[in-house]
């Protein structure tokens, strides 16, 4: 695996491989690597045939300094994951390799921007597409992989991607799970295994709206979740039922073919995120 530090040579060596019409696939992370990010990485590899990995933990979309600081940072074991699963160029800039000058932070993600994670994360969106926007500058991708577990930051990446016509294809990825349904994340690793086992609970409360819908219309189901949620030690930031495409919440079923369920919560003090199709 080829690592680099610095916008230019890595630069250099893609279009090195661009002049000989090599394609690369680009999976984005903020380390502390597991088998989600590692599913990315797969799927890269079958469509393209350069992979590139960034690993930044990227300051500009934390809006609490705690979860900054307390964000795992495992480089060493995530070089080892890399060279397993033969990703083909990784990519670790620095602050200042990736904000040369300060980023511009205004958007317009007009309804998609509006709820959930946009809300309780004021900046965070805006973080993410700045560092996005300033990846694919650099790297220039074909293809770009995105987890739907973060289905809200995949609608936004799609968001940049028109807005800035960028050529880079992004592709939305299915959302890895333990075998008791919770979702991977590098948060995880910040949980015991305590409540590793009690953070199954998410998925569970997800798949029970998922089965009760026809008896409940959106608002009730949304707060008999809730409460099972709070019964079960998880302070509750949102639990929302949306349109998958604009986001917005709906009142009625009738509102959407496509809705989703959202749902971001803390167990001890770890801040958890998850989402589900109500429909497939
Ligand atoms: P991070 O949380 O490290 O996630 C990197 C990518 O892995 C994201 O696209 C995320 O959706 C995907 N992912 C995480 N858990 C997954 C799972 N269980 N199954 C499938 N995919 C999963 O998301 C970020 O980093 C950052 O916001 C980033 C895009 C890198 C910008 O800083």
């Amino acid at each position: 695996m080829n690592v680099f530090y610095d916008a230019t040579t890595i630069k250099e060596h893609l279009n090195e491989l661009s002049d000989k019409d090599i394609s690369t696939g680009f999976v984005p992370t903020m380390g502390a690597l597991h088998d989600g990010h590692v599913s990315l990485i797969n799927r890269a590899k079958q469509e393209v045939d350069q992979v590139i990995c960034s690993i930044f933990v990227n300051p500009l979309q934390f809006n609490r300094k705690e979860d900054l600081e307390n964000y795992p940072n495992r480089v060493k074991e995530d070089t080892a994951i890399l060279e397993k699963a033969e990703c083909d160029i990784l990519f670790l800039p620095d602050y200042e390799t990736m904000y040369p000058k300060s980023p511009d932070l205004s958007f317009n993600f007009g309804s998609i921007a509006k709820g959930m994670e946009a809300k309780y994360r004021p900046q965070h969106f805006e973080g993410v597409a700045a560092v996005i926007r300033r990846f694919f500058e650099i790297l220039s991708p074909d293809k770009a992989y995105f987890g739907e577990k973060d289905f809200q930051q995949l609608a936004i990446i799609r968001w940049l991607r028109d807005a800035y016509n960028f050529k880079t294809e992004i592709v939305g990825c299915k959302t890895l799970r333990a075998k008791n349904g919770l979702a991977l994340s590098s948060r995880n690793y910040l949980l015991t295994e305590k409540d590793l086992k009690k953070a199954a609970f998410i998925y569970k409360t997800m798949s029970f709206a998922k089965e009760n819908k026809s008896s409940y219309s959106p608002n009730n189901l949304v707060d008999i979740c809730k409460d099972k949620l709070s019964k079960n030690d998880f302070q509750v930031d949102y639990f929302s039922i949306v349109d998958e495409k604009t986001l917005q919440e709906i009142s009625n079923w009738s509102e959407t073919e496509s809705p989703r369920v959202f749902v971001a919560a803390y167990l001890s003090g770890v801040r958890l995120i998850d989402n589900i199709s109500l429909i497939h």
